[in-house]
């Protein structure tokens, strides 16, 4: 019989939109485990996000680097990890246009330190049970959390992006990205480390930070501020509720096989401008008082982000039929519910909004 323990996590970036979803999806689900949260507090970090779980006894927050060696090597062996679940990046396109060199040390150097500091330690406490057919510990596991944006921009007719299409990074967040996927890779082939990579299309949903496309237009519709819209607004996205990104990455965590990659999508594509109108007819919905009604008077095209992807899509055929994964919500649904989260949550968002967030706010978009 096999006597499996309960896992012990490391989530890295677990303060940050993706990251504290995934923590509190896995508190709820999996009360024994232990979930310990890694996490540098940077802009995009947010300590109130995971509040609600200090007084849980198996949850732990250390505000760290994934770059500083020492403190991590030390936290797999204090912690004794079974399971990394990598957040940890800087995540916007139009940041690692403005400045790209954060981009390269947090997401090619801090994957890399926390991929040595794992190897070091499942050499020590993991390869020997986890290669027993029956063993009393959990799987040791490296998932490393990635983007479709690796494999570059789609035209209009082409296929969706399978776990094979080559990488075609343009920006230097996807090819910093694709850095730290090839070392994630490199890991397994070379030293047999159970490293797992997925690759997911736009997430949506609570707790996401106002710069990215969903949160931005909603909050300039709470506040009657112009919606601004890149270029033409053709570019396409395929939206993925993260409650649904969460179901998948336990399902990848469970029974995913080390070595493998999984393409994470929603099959939902939508221009931009397309989603922004829907946004617009929610909050006339919604909102009970609007600065400007109808909202959609506020939506203005402005000058195109420099290398700006057409499309992406993803073609999740794989983690469907090898590890029953499908997302439970549609795009009208998870909208809704986003739009409403925004709408009751201005304590959460307001802060957010500092002088740092309108310096960079007037940067990207004056
Ligand atoms: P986010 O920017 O909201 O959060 C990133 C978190 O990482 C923050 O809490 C931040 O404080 C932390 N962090 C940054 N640098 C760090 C460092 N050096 N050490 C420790 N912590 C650090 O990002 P997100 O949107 O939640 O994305 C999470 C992950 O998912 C990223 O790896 C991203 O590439 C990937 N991803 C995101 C999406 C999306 O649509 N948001 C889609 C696919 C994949
Ligand atoms: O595809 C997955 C990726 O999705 C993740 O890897 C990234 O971490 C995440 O930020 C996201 O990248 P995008 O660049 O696609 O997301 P963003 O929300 O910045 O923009 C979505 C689309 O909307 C994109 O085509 C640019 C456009 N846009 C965005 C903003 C912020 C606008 O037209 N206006 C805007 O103000």
């Amino acid at each position: 019989m096999s006597l499996k323990e309960d896992r012990r996590l490391l989530v890295t970036g677990g303060a940050g939109f993706i990251g504290s979803n995934f923590v509190h999806y896995w508190c709820d689900r999996y009360p024994n485990d232990r979930v310990v949260v890694l996490d540098a507090l940077t802009y995009a970090g947010n300590r109130g996000n995971l509040s609600s779980l200090d007084d849980r006894n198996n949850f732990r927050f250390v505000q760290g680097d994934i770059c500083d060696r020492a403190l991590v090597f030390n936290l797999l062996q204090e912690e004794n990890i079974d399971t990394i679940v990598h957040f940890a990046a800087e995540s916007h396109v139009d940041r690692s246009i403005l400045g790209p060199a954060v981009f390269i040390q947090t997401n090619i150097v801090g994957t890399f330190t926390l991929l040595e500091a794992f190897r070091y330690h499942w050499e020590k406490r993991g390869r020997a049970t986890s290669d027993r057919e029956t063993c009393c510990e959990a799987t040791y596991r490296f998932l490393h959390i990635s983007t479709d944006e690796v494999y570059g921009s789609l035209t209009p007719d082409a296929p969706a992006f399978t776990e094979t299409t080559p990488y075609a990074p343009n920006s230097p967040y996807s090819a910093s990205k694709a850095g730290s996927d090839h070392l994630v890779r490199s890991y397994y082939h070379t030293y047999g480390v159970p490293t797992i990579i997925t690759n997911c299309s736009n997430n949506y949903g609570s707790y996401q930070f106002p710069e990215k496309l969903i949160p931005l237009m909603s909050i300039n519709i709470l506040l009657g501020k112009p919606l601004p819209v890149y270029g033409d607004g053709q570019n396409v996205r395929d939206w993925l509720y993260v409650g649904d990104h969460c179901a998948a990455l336990d399902v990848v965590i469970h029974r995913g096989k080390p070595g493998e990659t999984y393409n994470i999508g929603g099959n939902n594509e939508v221009k931009n401008i397309d989603l922004v109108y829907t946004l617009c007819q929610l909050m006339d919905e919604l909102a009970p008082q609007l600065p400007v009604h109808p909202c959609h008077k506020l939506i203005g095209f402005v000058k195109d982000r420099p290398g700006h992807d057409r499309r992406y899509a993803i073609n999740a055929t794989k983690i469907k039929t090898e590890l029953a994964w499908t997302p439970s919500l549609t795009i009208e649904e998870g909208l809704r519910l986003t739009v409403e989260w925004y709408l009751t949550h201005r304590d959460w968002w307001e802060p957010l909004l500092s002088e740092e967030y309108q310096a960079y706010y007037r940067q990207v978009y004056a």
